[in-house]
């Protein structure tokens, strides 16, 4: 064997060598063993049970995806949009209807100012959803939650 073709047979083996390496680091390894099946459908393997169960609650997220993302807005399965948030000064799970009692525009939650301030005619609401400043004359309004491991049930009436 002369010596290029011994270079080569040594090149050949490190690659190969290193190919297990090389998809070991392309391989997503996150969720592989343990799929998230109660993630709220942002990435997760398995989309919630959004349907209202007999006690009128329905799963409308999960504790990790609002402690990941402050807020959770589901305008979609339930009968009306909801926001599910935590009460800034007890950490606790709430959750309002994130449209305006003036003309329905949707509010944004300002956890820095403990408000939920509507951006179009400027309305704020407290924490609770109660009225703060007009020209809304009703509070937001609140829906009851509970949680079932990591699942956020919310009873939109
Ligand atoms: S729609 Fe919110 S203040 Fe008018």
């Amino acid at each position: 064997m002369n010596r290029r073709a011994f270079l080569g047979w040594v090149g050949m083996g490190m690659l190969a060598a290193s190919l297990p390496v090389v998809i070991a680091a392309c391989t997503d390894t996150d969720n592989a063993d343990t799929p998230d099946t109660t993630d709220s459908g942002s990435g997760g393997e398995t989309p919630l049970d959004t349907s209202v169960r007999p006690d009128g609650f329905q799963a409308l997220g999960t504790i990790a995806t609002l402690d990941a993302n402050g807020t959770i807005l589901d305008s979609e399965n339930a009968a009306k949009p909801v926001l599910i948030y935590r009460q800034p000064d007890t950490n606790a799970i709430a959750a309002v209807n994130p449209l305006c009692p003036h003309k329905e525009c949707e509010v944004q939650w300002q956890p820095d100012l403990k408000i939920f301030a509507c951006p179009c005619h400027g309305s704020k609401f407290g924490a609770d959803g109660s009225l703060q400043v007009g020209p809304s004359t009703k509070p937001l309004a609140k829906f009851e939650t509970k949680q079932e491991g990591n699942l956020i049930l919310v009873k939109v009436a």
